[in-house]
């Protein structure tokens, strides 16, 4: 039977900005490994089959990008599937001695891992401080790490359901663009007759520290690029994004999309951000794909205002990471608490989950406690 956690008496966690200097020079993500999703949504571990390359025209074809083609064919993930830690977990449960090792002194009993996730939910708690969202994580204890798990709010399910069929459309231009400008074969031009489908993708397995905290992550990648044979991965995976060009041509990123852009990317130590700019009816024109450095990004945002700085972003996940380590203290994957952000609300609250909201799953817990202390 499922339990819940005891919980301390009920407070929050204020929502503040502070932009004391953060240590980055620690955060460095080192890729531990990685696996390819395929068309039926099955992990293959350690796998890179999926990874593509990133593709770039040869100067002078003045090419334009159709991002509308095909969505007739488009190939959609369910949106229903609910994968939660489940790739993460299948690939730490198939490289235990490779999760385990941190530093030198690596205990093999645990995990020597304090958080285990995936990418983009760090990206929402980075960005809490600056932006309204909501948004819901699910945590559990179990041996002495805590996971991670986001919950899908009831606001989101509403948005879900009432997408009109253009804003269903729009999901899909960011996709089409990835076709247009990555390469299954380094170097080859990409066959954009092919259905798009959003279920096959490459994901990479990655540590780093946050402050004292030590994170292993999941994160789907776009392509990498081979250019610079000294640049191994993380730091040679590219991320493609779209975005609305401006009158007259204006390549001009919002601050605060800007700013998910930069997280986003920052997590996994990627370097680079290929950007391209769309008209009102979805056509990117060559001359108007504009590469980014991630590096370069909080000053370009912040160029006429300030609204948000990198230190900010780390020092609030720093501070809701020490909040969740003060209020989850029941090691048991059985136990699960929820930790919400209502939209622009200045408080994280927290309460008990229930039986429905347990997300470790009965294989991962005999897999981690099989042979547990040994090589
Ligand atoms: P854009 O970001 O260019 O719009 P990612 O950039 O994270 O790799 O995501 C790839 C694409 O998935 C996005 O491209 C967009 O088309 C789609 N996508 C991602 N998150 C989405 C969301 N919350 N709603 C609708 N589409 C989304
Ligand atoms: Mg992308």
């Amino acid at each position: 039977m499922a339990t819940c956690g005891a919980v301390p008496e009920a407070g929050g966690l204020d929502i503040d900005i502070s932009e004391d200097a953060f240590p980055f020079e620690d955060f460095v993500p080192k890729e531990l490994g990685c696996f390819s999703m395929d068309k039926d949504r099955k992990p293959h571990i350690n796998n890179r089959n999926k990874l593509r390359y990133l593709y770039t025209p040869p100067t002078g074809q003045g090419c334009e990008y159709k991002l509308r083609d095909g969505y007739n064919t488009f190939q959609k993930l369910d949106d229903d599937l609910e994968e939660r830690l489940d790739n993460i977990m299948k690939w730490i449960s198939k490289n235990k001695l490779e999760a385990k090792k941190y530093k030198d002194d690596f205990k093999l009993q645990s995990l020597n891992t304090d958080f285990v996730s995936c990418r983009g939910h760090f990206t929402k708690i980075m960005c809490t401080p600056y932006v309204k969202e909501e948004w819901k994580m699910a945590v559990t204890l179990f041996d002495g790490t805590y996971y991670i798990s986001e919950v899908a709010t009831e606001e989101k399910k509403a948005y879900e359901k009432n997408m009109t069929d253009k804003e269903k459309e729009m999901g899909y231009w960011g996709y089409k663009f990835e076709q247009y400008r990555t390469s299954q074969v380094d170097g080859q031009e990409p066959d954009t007759n092919l259905p798009v489908n959003n279920s096959e993708a490459f994901y990479t397995v990655v540590r780093t520290d946050l402050k004292n905290h030590s994170l292993l992550y999941s994160a789907e990648v776009d392509c990498c690029e081979t250019s610079n044979p000294d640049l191994q991965p993380p730091f040679n995976y590219v991320e493609i994004k779209t975005n609305k060009i401006g009158r007259n041509k204006y390549k001009f990123v919002h601050p605060f999309k800007l700013l998910k852009w930069w997280a986003q990317s920052y997590l996994l130590g990627i370097p680079k951000i290929i950007a391209g700019f769309r008209s009102e009816d979805s056509i990117v024109q060559q001359a108007d794909v504009k590469p980014y450095l991630t590096c370069n990004i909080p000053k370009i945002a912040n160029e006429t205002r300030k609204l948000w700085n990198p230190d900010g972003c780390m020092n609030f996940c720093d501070k809701f990471l020490k909040f969740v380590k003060d209020v989850v203290r029941r090691d048991d994957p059985k136990v699960v608490y929820i930790f919400e952000r209502i939209k622009g609300s200045k408080t994280v609250t927290y309460k008990e989950g229930a039986a429905g909201d347990i997300f470790v799953p009965d294989w991962y817990e005999v897999k981690m406690n099989q042979n547990k202390d040994c090589v």
